[in-house]
């Protein structure tokens, strides 16, 4: 009989052997005349099926709302160095995609994972954050840099809207804002952040669709999906910067000695 020679890789998202390309056995042509968008995409190869179309919707907002946050931030700052230390697209791209990571907008897995384990767990939002504080780990998803009580962040309240609008449940992130409703009593800045609101709205996302069952979520959870929303969205921006700075023909970048600190 026919003997089945071992394969080296396997591959369960795509496949691009018949007449044309499958995405989670989509044809393109069926994603192209359905007219579908990026959501639809990822929902195929990062989910491996076909989400109803607020969830896609929801998704294409995430990615459009954290496109960019202006030349500043640590991303944007390291794109533009690199660029004007004359290098190419892919290195200024990666350099800004680097900083990504528990600080900087890779906080939404860290998020979802510990707001979901304290939500489940019954915890209040004084014991969630105290027992944080006691573990030394800033709660992720909770403070920002520049907003602050007074001066909200329009993207959280721009994605809770969708969702109160949307979503058949928003538990999770409810829960997310009695967190900052109560870390907002020790300091103006602890606000729910960007990162706190995509991860405790894709909690309800994905808990409230009726698309995932409960093991299928808690791996989605443990492996970490949801920085690669900020990684996605960001190379967007990070990419603009970069033509940015090549258009302007910027030159060398060399910090300003007055502004370091030279100490002993
Ligand atoms: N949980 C608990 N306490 C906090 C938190 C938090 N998330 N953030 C700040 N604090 C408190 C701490 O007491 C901190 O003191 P410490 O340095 O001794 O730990 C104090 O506030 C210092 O606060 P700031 O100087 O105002 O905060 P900073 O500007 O250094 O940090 C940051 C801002 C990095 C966003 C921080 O709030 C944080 O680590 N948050 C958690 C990670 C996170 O959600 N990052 C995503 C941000 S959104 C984005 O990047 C798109
Ligand atoms: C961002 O999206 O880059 C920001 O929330 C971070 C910042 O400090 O503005």
């Amino acid at each position: 009989g026919k003997v089945r020679a071992p394969t080296h890789i396997i591959s369960t998202i795509s496949d691009d052997r018949g007449e044309e390309p499958c995405y989670a056995g989509v044809p393109m042509s069926n994603i192209i005349e359905k007219g579908l968008g990026v959501g639809d995409v990822i929902s195929l190869l990062w989910f491996k099926r076909s989400l109803p179309r607020y969830c896609t919707k929801f998704i294409e907002i995430c990615i459009m709302l954290c496109a960019d946050h202006g030349p500043c931030v640590s991303g944007a700052h390291n794109a533009i160095v690199t660029a004007r230390a004359g290098k190419d697209l892919v290195s200024s791209l990666v350099s800004g995609l680097l900083t990504i990571g528990p600080r900087f907008g890779g906080a939404i897995d860290d998020a979802a994972r510990y707001f979901k384990d304290a939500y489940d767990r019954n915890l209040t939002p004084y014991e969630y954050v105290e027992g944080m504080k006691k573990k030394g780990i800033r709660v992720p998803g909770i403070g920002h840099r520049i907003k602050s009580r007074d001066n909200r962040d329009k993207r959280v309240e721009l994605l809770q809207k969708f969702a109160n609008t949307h979503f058949p449940s928003v538990k999770y992130m409810e829960y997310a804002v009695k967190v900052e409703n109560y870390t907002l009593t020790k300091a103006n800045n602890l606000v729910l952040n960007v990162d706190g609101a995509i991860g405790s709205l894709f909690l309800d996302l994905l808990s409230g669709s009726g698309m995932f069952t409960k093991q299928e979520i808690d791996e989605i959870v443990e492996i970490g999906y949801l920085n690669g929303l900020f990684v996605l969205a960001r190379s967007i921006g990070l990419i603009g910067h970069t033509f940015d700075q090549k258009r302007l023909k910027q030159p060398l970048y060399r910090h300003p000695w007055e502004d370091v600190l030279y100490a002993k």
